[in-house]
């Protein structure tokens, strides 16, 4: 069903695109963003698993003004698996900005997501501004690497080509590489699908991908060895290459050689690490560290929810700890809301709103700013880290427990942005 229309001030109407809508949304786009991003963002509208009703737009008459898109995504998080939604692809037009068409169509994909089950929102984006949408610094960026070609050691029967829609299968198949603990994405078939139609929408010429995302497969004696994925950004002159997946470390070598060489003397070649795999040891083996210090935004609407939907992993924790054997109870208050989670015997076995404490530092309680709670639940720093570095993050007498209940968490969600 197409949601209701919204009419908003001077006479703009929020609605849900339609594919009437897809130049007038990629006019607004590619003003925002720039030529070179056009033909990845109709991939999302036209491509295999484009489609126009994930994406809000405002009109002026006839004309599209502003536009966002919210894509369900399956979100790991201790093994748990859970509903989530990512905001991408935020422009307005210049001549309608700071009128709140972005915070009304958040509004709207809020609900949308809310409606969907989603536990979560994610975007990834400009500094600061998605804190005015109730959105908190949740997840780091992989750690970022730069190299030195001289210490790489290569293997020479390692080749690469782009990446094919006849490849989604041994991509899949490579997923078993990546870490299973932690926090990710689940990779689906529209993921892979979506990268490689990106990758090849900007042209392939001589075997070779010209556009500014590329995604490459590693292959060895006809075998699928592993992947890597490129984004040149020509206003500052890096080159990106994202959290790769490999079959050993040797490959790595040729994934980050072959990024050097695509990358060229013109262009800074920054790598990310993948967590927690043979890949990232390799990346931090031979990579000095490109300090980045923002996080990925994160909406969690619902603390209460989001906890018990976690519950199975909260108790896993709780239960090879040194708290398998307590029973008790503790607060955490949001300030203006809180929640008491209760535990017995190294299980947790309630979850439950309360009231907010005003100021839980003078009773040795715990305390977390709602913006900060993502960072908490989804184990950005851990609790204990978390309480070091935030202001209205204080862990009062329960820190041992709750760095149990929280610890740090490693992700590669960077790279499903
Ligand atoms: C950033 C952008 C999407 C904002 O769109 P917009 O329609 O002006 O946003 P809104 O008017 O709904 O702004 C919501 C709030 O954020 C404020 N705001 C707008 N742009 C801001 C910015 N760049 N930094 C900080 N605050 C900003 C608004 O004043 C408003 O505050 P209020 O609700 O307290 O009054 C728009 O400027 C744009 O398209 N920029 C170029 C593309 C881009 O950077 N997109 C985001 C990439 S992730």
């Amino acid at each position: 069903v197409q949601r209701e229309e919204r009419k908003l001030a001077g006479g703009l109407v929020l609605r849900e695109a339609t594919s009437d809508d897809i130049e007038g949304i990629l006019a607004v786009q590619v003003a925002a963003f720039g030529p070179t991003d056009e033909p990845g963002i109709r991939t999302y509208l036209a491509g295999a698993h484009g489609d126009p009703s994930e994406w809000s737009v405002v009109v002026d008459g006839d004309r599209v003004v502003a536009s966002c898109a919210l894509f369900p995504k399956r979100l790991v998080l201790g093994g748990v698996e859970l509903a989530a939604g990512e905001v991408e692809f935020v422009a307005t037009d210049e001549a309608y900005r700071r009128q709140g068409l972005v915070r009304a169509q958040f509004d709207w994909h809020h609900e949308r997501s809310a409606e969907l089950g989603h536990v979560a929102q994610f975007v990834g984006g400009i500094p600061y501004f998605y804190r005015k949408l109730g959105y908190g610094y949740g997840v780091s960026y992989a750690d970022l690497f730069v190299f030195d070609r001289a210490t790489l050691d290569p293997p020479t029967d390692v080749t690469f080509r782009p990446a094919a829609p006849g490849d989604v299968a041994a991509l899949a198949a490579l997923e078993g590489f990546r870490a299973a603990c932690g926090l990710r994405f689940v990779r689906t078939e529209r993921f892979w699908t979506q990268w490689i139609e990106m990758a090849t929408a900007a042209g392939v010429l001589d075997g070779r991908q010209v556009g500014v995302d590329r995604f490459w497969v590693a292959e060895r004696a006809g075998e699928v060895v592993g992947w890597s994925a490129h984004t040149l950004e020509p206003d500052t002159r890096r080159f990106l290459l994202h959290p790769a997946v490999t079959t050993d470390a040797s490959v790595a070598d040729a994934v980050i050689a072959h990024a050097l060489d695509e990358a060229g003397d013109d262009y800074l070649m920054i790598g990310h690490d993948t967590p927690a795999t043979e890949y990232g040891r390799r990346v931090r083996a031979l990579g000095r560290p490109f300090p980045y210090g923002l996080g990925i935004y994160v909406r969690i609407p619902d603390p209460v929810g989001f906890l018990r939907a976690i519950q199975p992993a909260l108790t896993q924790r709780l239960s090879t700890s040194p708290f398998a054997g307590a029973t008790g109870r503790v607060e955490i208050s949001l300030y203006n809301e809180g929640v008491a989670i209760e535990y017995e015997a190294g299980a947790v076995t309630n979850i439950d709103a309360i009231a907010g404490l005003e100021d839980p530092f003078d009773q040795d309680e715990c305390g977390v700013a709602p913006d900060w709670f993502p960072a908490l639940a989804l184990g950005r720093f851990g609790a204990r880290e978390l309480d070091r570095r935030i202001d209205d993050v204080s862990l009062g007498k329960h820190a041992d427990l709750l760095e149990v209940l929280f610890p740090r968490i490693e992700s590669d969600i960077v790279g499903d942005f």
